[in-house]
């Protein structure tokens, strides 16, 4: 039987400065298990996050820390990004991400109450979540295009795939809410549950289309190229 959790979600601060080491190697591992790239944050760049009033930590009714999201602002606090969400192993399907999402977008719309709220992401649940605060799918042209922002990406496996496509395209999937204009948050979540099934065949694809031909590079280094070559040569495959 599942256990079921209750949680204290709460505006990080000083007090909390001890969980970054935690926080950092969770995102880590995490990303490394899924088999998906991320940005990689330091322990450093998390206490800062804290200081600032700009992160969300959970713990579980005994005090353990159970997850983690935090705030950034771009072009010059046009755009905000909740970034960073991550949930302990042991805690996770208990409706913890989607409450630590809720407090973040809370604490953005409060601080930043103009800014464009956005996320990119690789994972069903975390779309989910987004559509049902209001988010909405955009292409990448809408998202801010702050050299700030975009060089977070460098430190993630799928950088070489980003500039491939101009910036324009990758493996994460962009959402966007903008309080100026905006669908409400029912009319975002029937649309994530009419499509799902199409937004999940979307991630499929773009694993299939995107890390394609870097899979062919790797396997022609390691000596598969002939067959390659005449397939691009005939086919421009
Ligand atoms: C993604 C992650 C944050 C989800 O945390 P969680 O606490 O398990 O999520 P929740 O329990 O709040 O689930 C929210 C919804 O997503 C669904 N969901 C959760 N994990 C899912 C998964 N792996 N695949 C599909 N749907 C999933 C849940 O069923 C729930 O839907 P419901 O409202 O219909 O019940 C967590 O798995 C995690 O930390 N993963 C590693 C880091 C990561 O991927 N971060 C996101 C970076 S953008």
């Amino acid at each position: 039987m599942e256990q079921q959790h209750s949680f204290q979600i709460v505006i990080a601060n000083e007090s909390h400065l001890d969980f970054a080491t935690i926080i950092c190697d969770e995102m880590a591992n995490s990303a490394k298990a899924r088999g998906t790239g991320i940005a990689k944050r330091t322990p450093e760049y998390i206490q800062e996050k804290m200081r600032e009033d700009k992160a969300v930590i959970a713990f579980n009714q005994d005090g353990i820390w159970a997850g983690f999201c935090y705030i950034e602002t771009w072009s010059h606090g046009e755009y905000v990004a909740n970034s960073g969400l991550i949930v302990a192993p042991a805690f996770r399907k208990s409706g913890l991400a989607k409450a630590i999402k809720k407090k973040v977008f809370e604490l953005s719309r409060k601080k930043y109450p103009e800014a464009k709220i956005f996320g990119l992401t690789t994972g069903l649940a975390v779309m989910k979540i987004n559509s049902e605060l209001g988010y909405e799918p955009v292409t990448y042209s809408e998202l801010s295009q702050d050299e700030a922002f975009w060089a977070g990406c460098k430190s993630c496996v799928n950088y070489e795939i980003l500039m491939s496509k101009d910036r324009k395209n990758c493996m994460c999937t962009a959402m966007l809410y903008d309080p100026k204009d905006h669908y409400e948050p029912e009319e975002t979540k029937q649309f994530f549950e009419e499509n799902v099934s199409g937004l999940e065949r979307l991630l499929k694809f773009k694993q299939w289309k995107l890390l394609k031909p870097f899979l062919r590079k790797e396997k022609e280094g390691n000596g598969g190229g002939t067959h390659k070559s005449f397939l691009h040569f005939f086919f421009n495959l």
